[in-house]
């Protein structure tokens, strides 16, 4: 779905601070990829996430998103295509605005109609806390606080949820663009997702029933069990949007606590899952390099030196990686050396 084809970058060309940011690199992701990438300082890892999102532009190389070439789409118009976070908290929130502010403004952006509005409606309150709930640090009891009062972490969990949240179509939303984005005969991509809604429906349907006519449950209980069955529901038709973000993130945990970052990335984890969302993650971290995501990356000098994926990434251990990162290092120095030659 998002494809890089000899992408080459260099800044300062022709001066003495010339730098080779990217060297050719070639990189597929498969729609739902969780790619965690790492690499010394200097790699290249977010000149490469720039060109991804436009903010950069390549020397030569192409970037395809659907096998469409999106090297020359505006980058204002290519924010809807990506979900993006930074390092730095102050970045990505208005400070100067509300919590809530600043989630309608991004749960707004990219669809037709705007939440941007004194007023919120009742359910978008509701979506919001039950979201902010979710990210466990206390901003559900903030909405009307201004975002330049919270901590890091704390914003950095609300980027991460303004990255996220705007892309919640409604079933009928979803249905017209799985018919108008994807490639096929219409009448026939048509006819599949009217199946697979009404497969979904109907079995959220019958476990509606079950869980209704089942006597020994409490009323509380049964309304828990009915949340959870129409958050899968939302979830299955969610799969089916085609016009998800892909999501960007660069090293966006670095400049908060270990703790703080943990749950930040659990969130993160969550997200991706609950949305199905292929995700690009550049971390200085190993550990979460491995833990997280399916498939990883490493850079180095502009290259991507290792490309590890499937079951050789869930037998990863950090010596392995330790390994390959000096192993790499030495064949750097060894390049140098041929270039310099001594
Ligand atoms: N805007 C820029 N101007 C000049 N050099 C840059 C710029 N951005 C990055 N570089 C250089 O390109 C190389 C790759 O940088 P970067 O992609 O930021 O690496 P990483 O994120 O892996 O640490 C580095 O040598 C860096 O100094
Ligand atoms: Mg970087």
């Amino acid at each position: 779905m998002l494809e890089l084809r000899n992408i080459k970058k260099k800044f300062n060309p022709g001066t003495a601070s010339e730098t080779i940011a990217l060297d050719n690199v070639n990189l597929t992701l498969k729609e739902g990829d969780f790619i965690t990438v790492i690499g010394g300082n200097g790699a290249g890892k977010s000149t490469l996430m720039n060109i991804i999102a436009g903010s950069i532009k390549p020397d030569s190389g192409m970037v395809l998103l659907d096998d469409e070439d999106v090297s020359l789409v505006s980058e204002h118009k290519k924010a809807q295509y990506f979900g993006r976070v930074f390092q730095d908290p102050m970045v990505g929130t208005a400070a100067d605005m509300t919590v809530i502010e600043n989630l309608a403004l991004a749960f707004g952006r990219g669809q037709r109609r705007s939440l941007f509005k004194w007023s919120y409606r009742k359910e978008d309150v509701e979506y919001f806390t039950s979201e902010l709930k979710t990210l466990d640090l206390g901003l559900e009891n903030k909405l009307y606080q201004k975002v330049g009062l919270l901590s890091g972490g704390q914003r950095q969990a609300l980027t991460l949820l303004m990255a996220t949240i705007r892309h919640h179509p409604s079933p009928r939303q979803i249905k017209k663009d799985y018919v108008r984005f994807s490639a096929g005969d219409k009448n026939f991509l048509k006819e599949e997702i009217d199946q697979a809604f009404n497969k979904i429906i109907e079995e959220y349907n019958a476990s509606k029933k079950e869980i209704e006519s089942n006597t020994s449950l409490s009323k509380e209980e049964k309304k828990l069990k009915l949340k959870e069955i129409k958050g899968v529901r939302d979830s299955s038709f969610r799969s089916y949007d085609v016009t998800k973000p892909v999501l960007l993130l660069d090293e966006h945990t670095a400049a908060l606590d270990p703790k703080t970052a943990e749950k930040v990335l659990e969130t993160t984890d969550r997200i991706v899952k609950e949305n199905q969302l292929t995700t690009i993650m550049i971390t200085h971290n190993m550990k979460d390099a491995i833990k997280y995501g399916n498939r990883l990356i490493m850079m180095s000098k502009g290259r991507v030196v290792a490309d590890i994926k499937g079951e050789e990434k869930q037998k990863l251990t950090i010596e392995k990686l330790l390994d390959m990162f000096v192993t790499n290092s030495k064949n750097d120095m060894l390049a140098d050396s041929a270039i310099f030659g001594d």
